[in-house]
Parts: C-alpha cells; structure tokens; sequence
C-alpha cells in the first residue's frame, strides 16, 4: 500500500493540514517530518475549527497514529498544551501519538536569541517559534534531544554548554541575562515536560518504517514550502529545515525506495509571509481584497500574508525539486468574482528568459515576472464534487496550470470544509488515474 508524501509547492500555507486531513481517511499513519511550531494547520469539519502546530494533520480520525518524527523540532510546552487540547475533543487516545526521541527541543534560550536577531538588521520575519536557532543547536552538535528530557544529569550539562555560547552573544547585544533561578527553573521545567511527555516518546523511525513494511498507507507531511526550503528556498528568507520531498526521507526516516507518490499543494494564487522577494506580488489595494477574500492571515502568527499572482514558474521549480506526481490546488473559490487573472509563466533577468524563478534573493528581487491573463468567472462552485460541475473558466484556470507546470491535477479543493473538494486521483487508490 502507498507511502505518499504531502509537500507544500509554493511558500508554505497552501492549504496542506486540509488535504493531509481529507486523505488521511484512507491512512494508518501520519507523519510529520520537518519543522516545529512554526506551522499552523487549520482543520475544520462541519464549520468547528482546529488549528494544529506540531500534531499532524491525521488527528482527527481515531484510526490514524500520528508520528513526530526524527526531523522535527518540538518545544516541549506546545507539544503539551495540543495534546491536551486534542484529548479535551476526545481527539489522541492513548497510543495513538509517537514523539521521536530523536527529534530536537526548543528551549527558552532558543526563543531568546532569535527575539534578539529579529529585532536587529537583517531580520528574515521569522515567526519567532524559536526554528532557527533549535536547528543551529543541532547542525553544532549541541542540541537537546527528547531523549534527554529524561536524563537529567546531561539534560542540564547541554543546557550550560549551550548557554554558555548563547548568553555572551545576548551580552554583546545588549539584551537582559538570566539570572540563576531562572536558568534554574528552565531545566525544572523542561525535566518536567519530559516526564509528562514520557508516555509518547518512541523510536519513531522504526514505526514508521513497521507501518511501511506491514503495507499500512503511511502519509508524509510536509510543513512550509519548496520555497522556504533551506537549499531549494529563497535563501537566506527561508526556514531552517528540508521541506521539499526529500527532506520527508531524512526528516521521518523512510528510504527513497520506499516512497509511491509525492503530491504538491498549491493555493490557485499565492501568498508568502515574511520578509523577502515576491516578484508576482499583488498592489496593496488589491492584494487586501484577495487578503479579506481568502483569510489570508498566518494560523500561528496571525499576521497578514502577502497575496500575489499564482507563480507556475515557480511551480514547474516545485514539480522538478520534489519530483510531484500530481497537483492538489486549493482555494479555487477564492478567485472567483475577481475579474481577469494573471499567472506568471516565467522570468526575465538581466535580458535572459528563465522558466524558473532564481533563487538567488538579489536576482529574484531583480527579475521580472511575465504573466499570461486569462478569465475568471463569476459563477458559484462550492458544491462542485466533480471537474465537470465547474464553471468552464474554472476549468480553463485548471488547464492552464496543468499544461504550464508540467503535472496533472490530482484534486481541486472548492471550500474550506473537507467535502468542499474533487478528488480526482486518490494517492492511496489502487485504481489506476481518472483524470488524462
Ligand atoms: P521560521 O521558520 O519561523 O524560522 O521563519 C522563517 C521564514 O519562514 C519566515 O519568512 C516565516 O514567515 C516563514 N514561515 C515559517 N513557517 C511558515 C508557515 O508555516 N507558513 C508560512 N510561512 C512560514
């Protein structure tokens, strides 16, 4: 039975808890692979919504275990407060939830020296969940793993080595120290977490990997984007971890061999949030209509996101980097009644055309978008289960996309609500494509 991965196509929001959600009928286990809290997940079901960080997408269904895995960066206190949110709907039974013991901690030191970068020049706009500087921790061979949540003669020994590096930068900066007590009381805490989180920890990896060869489906989901990938991104405006399909490998310890299908989520415009280039941004005044139209505010920071044209240039990046099998495009409710739309179909840079954006910030900052228009539509189409219920412009919109990426559709999502879809390739079906 398949191992599907779930990987955002452009910069992360596209709609992905929605699709992991609706497929994750059909799967056993659901793993997140990358990141921490910096994503925000919004589930809703019969109009009730339930924004997720770190559990994943699969939680709503009672028959799926839901696996943190050896890639992720987890800060103990949310970790807590969503699992004793999910449990308070009768959501995560006992068993149903495996932390990976390998996976890295966040730690107040974390939150500290990036509330302290952000405040200074060249501060990327991060969401301030502490991402970075936990990564940093573990590229340096410092970090604090779940497992030592639960030592606490080493739990306290990393948290010195760490601090000792950590606090004369905060020093240099200016900011305020801790003092004794409460470098005290952040070990008490995190000892604490890790007996309260004990009864979840496991070896991931080797779950996953039971889950795979006893033919389970097994769902890989992606947090953020292709384009805030630390090497395929828009680097330095990026996260810190491997989003993009391959990162679903490393970061859940599943083999390439092991993997049937890799679907790329995209909203049917697009949207970042943060600071960096965004060539195919909308004008203010027009993209806060799409902002109003579309809800476009960040599930975890709340913040406003940028709205801009759909990049299929960047797409065809996103098909070629994550090796995509099929396209699940969502919010196409969102673009009707806005009259004609643009789609970006390549670069033009320094008098040369490109067919994908460049990656480098100054280049992309530099390069000019060119756009095809086509038509939008007016008609309502949030009841639509099949292509064929669409209107003809949603159809043409869908075509377009398709024959400038280079993939097929493989679901169209009308609405926010999980029914508020056509599915027209199910990753877990054994039948062969419906869609040419
Ligand atoms: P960080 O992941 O918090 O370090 O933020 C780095 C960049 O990635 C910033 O531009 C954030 O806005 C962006 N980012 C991180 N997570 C998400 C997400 O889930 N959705 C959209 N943007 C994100």
């Amino acid at each position: 039975m398949p191992v599907v991965i779930v990987v955002g196509a452009q910069w992360g929001d596209e709609g992905k808890g929605k699709v992991v959600d609706l497929l994750a009928e059909r799967a056993e286990m659901v793993v997140r692979y990358g990141g921490g809290a910096n994503a925000g997940h919004t589930l809703v079901i019969g109009g009730d919504k339930l924004v997720t960080h770190l559990v994943p997408s699969g939680v709503l269904h009672r028959h799926v275990r839901c696996v943190l895995g050896d890639g992720m960066v987890v800060d103990p206190r949310v970790l807590l407060d969503e699992i004793a949110a999910c449990r308070q709907r009768g959501l995560l039974a006992d068993g149903q939830l495996i932390v990976s013991s390998r996976a890295h901690v966040i730690l107040p030191y974390h939150h500290w020296l990036e509330a302290a970068r952000e405040g200074r020049a060249g501060a990327i706009g991060t969401t301030r969940r502490g991402i970075g500087p936990a990564y940093e921790s573990k590229a340096a061979r410092r970090g604090v793993r779940v497992v030592d949540l639960a030592r606490p003669s080493r739990l306290r020994e990393l948290v010195e080595q760490n601090l000792d590096e950590i606090l004369p930068i905060l020093r240099s900066w200016g900011r305020p120290e801790p003092g004794r007590p409460e470098i005290d009381r952040l070990i008490a805490d995190a000892e604490r977490a890790g007996q309260e989180l004990a009864p979840v920890v496991g070896d991931a990896a080797r779950a996953v990997d039971a889950a795979v060869r006893s033919g389970k489906n097994v769902l890989l989901e992606g947090a953020q984007g292709t384009l805030l990938d630390i090497d395929h991104g828009t680097y330095p405006f990026v996260t810190s971890s491997s989003t993009v399909a391959g990162g679903a490998c490393t970061g859940a310890g599943v083999a390439p061999t092991r993997i049937d299908h890799v679907v790329g989520i995209s909203k049917a415009y697009c949207t970042r949030v943060g600071a960096g280039p965004f060539p195919t941004e909308m004008a203010p005044a027009q993209a806060e209509e799409w902002r109003v139209a579309g809800q476009e505010y960040g599930a975890t920071t709340g913040r406003p996101r940028r709205c801009g044209w759909l990049d299929a240039a960047a797409l065809r990046l996103a098909v070629r980097v994550n090796g995509l099998d099929g396209i699940a495009l969502t919010k196409l409710d969102v673009v009707r009644g806005r009259g004609r739309i643009r789609v970006c179909v390549g670069y033009r840079l320094d008098g040369v055309s490109l067919d994908e954006p460049p990656l480098d910030a100054g280049e992309l900052a530099r390069a000019e978008p060119e756009y095809v228009e086509v038509d939008g539509w007016g008609e309502e189409s949030r009841a639509a289960r099949r292509l064929e219920e669409l209107p003809p412009g949603a159809r043409a919109y869908i075509a377009t996309i398709e024959r400038l990426v280079g993939a097929p559709m493989w679901l169209v999502s009308v609405g926010p609500d999980r029914d508020d879809t056509i599915l027209l390739r199910d990753p877990f079906a054994s039948s062969p494509p419906q869609h040419p």
